[in-house]
């Protein structure tokens, strides 16, 4: 049931702060996070990992590729990302003691399911399914699970299945951190901004308005680019796969220090360059990322940290965030690119839940 809501897309955002709190429900302490959420024995296997490979398709996959800035930098675990389809047919090589990471709303994705199965056999130390449905294959066949409590995604596009993903999986840093006695002051600061996430994500929704006014020009494009650095470059990723999954308007993400490395070439009044701008360290290598754009006449639109000082040349559309703590600024800054697919798409007039050609859930190869 749509209830209020146009599309199941629009409801299923708008549902984002409950899926956070109803994820988070249950896993966090006072300043730590609780490992017992992962089965008696977690506490003890959880200190013996070493390394990560994390594995997964489509939205999930840009899930995982967020994961590995917070898992390298906070947890100081390396850790590889790779597309389900890649993985199951080559063969990886596997350090010690490394965890296998299988993200995936539907837990019945076939390439997912494979990649799992096939982990089993390449001597990992434990398997761990992060996923939305408790009685799925994925959840069954791994040691562990992490389940999103996002409850059923019904629109085709993933939203709030993406957004519950990345906090389990920032829970899982966390924990990681914790259990090799990383800096408490970091495991306590990611443990207030998960608790605070569900009003933040809230308050940025607020933003729809906006976004719907920008929506009519954007929908007459045929390309965009989206632009982001560290763990916003795979959410600027996920808001191309969004843009191209509902409204049909080719779209790609490049990191911003990539620009000048060829896709610039492309940049005219005629491309839309969509920013993902969060007040952090990167902040003025993207700013001269973004002069280089505006230079050559390209439409900028940055959504932007409001402490954030970009110069805002003419031809920029400024969208203002709340500040956010840097642990979950890939979770906030997801669901303005959410809105500005869907208002692309109302305009265009596209079968925003069921897009073209795609399913929910893809059981077969
Ligand atoms: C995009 C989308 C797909 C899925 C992918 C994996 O909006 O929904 O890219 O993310 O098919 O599906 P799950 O997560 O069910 O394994």
């Amino acid at each position: 049931d749509k209830g209020e809501y146009r599309h199941f897309m629009l409801k299923e955002i708008h549902e984002q702060p409950a899926a956070i709190a109803n994820t988070l429900e249950g896993t966090l302490g006072e300043d730590h996070v609780l490992t017992a959420v992962l089965g008696p024995e977690a506490e003890t296997r959880l200190k013996d990992i070493q390394n990560i490979h994390i594995v997964a398709c489509g939205t999930s996959y840009h899930a995982g590729l967020v994961a590995r800035y917070w898992i390298e930098e906070q947890a100081g675990l390396p850790c590889q990302v790779e597309v389900a389809s890649e993985y199951r047919y080559r063969q990886v090589a596997v350090p010690a003691n490394t965890l296998l990471i299988a993200i995936s709303q539907s837990g019945e994705t076939a390439d997912t399911l494979a990649a799992l199965r096939y982990a089993k056999q390449q001597g990992y130390l434990a398997s761990l399914a992060i996923c939305n449905v408790a009685g799925s294959s994925l959840v069954r066949e791994a040691d562990w699970r992490l389940l999103t409590k996002a409850g059923p995604e019904i629109g085709v596009a993933s939203t709030k299945a993406f957004t519950t993903q990345l906090v389990a999986l920032l829970w899982m840093t966390t924990a990681l951190a914790q259990v090799n006695d990383r800096a408490p002051e970091m495991i306590s600061a990611n443990v207030r901004a998960l608790k605070g996430l569900p009003r933040l994500v809230e308050k940025v929704l607020h933003l729809d308005q906006h976004i719907e006014e920008l929506a009519a020009t954007f929908a007459s494009k045929h390309h965009a680019l989206f632009l982001g650095r560290g763990p916003h470059y795979p959410i600027a990723m996920e808001g191309a796969l969004k843009l191209k999954e509902i409204s049909y308007i080719h779209a790609e993400a490049y990191a911003a220090g990539e620009l000048k490395h060829g896709p610039l070439a492309l940049v005219d009044e005629n491309m839309p360059v969509v920013s993902v701008a969060p007040s952090d360290s990167l902040l003025e290598k993207l700013n001269s990322n973004l002069q280089e754009v505006r230079a050559r006449g390209g439409q900028l639109i940055n959504f932007a940290c409001e402490r954030a000082e970009l110069d805002n040349g003419e031809g920029s559309i400024h969208l203002s965030l709340p500040w956010v703590y840097e642990s979950v600024s890939p979770i906030v800054y997801t669901l303005p690119l959410q809105l500005l697919s869907y208002r692309v798409a109302l305009v265009k007039g596209t079968d925003v839940d069921k897009p073209r050609n795609l399913a929910k859930s893809v059981t077969v190869e």
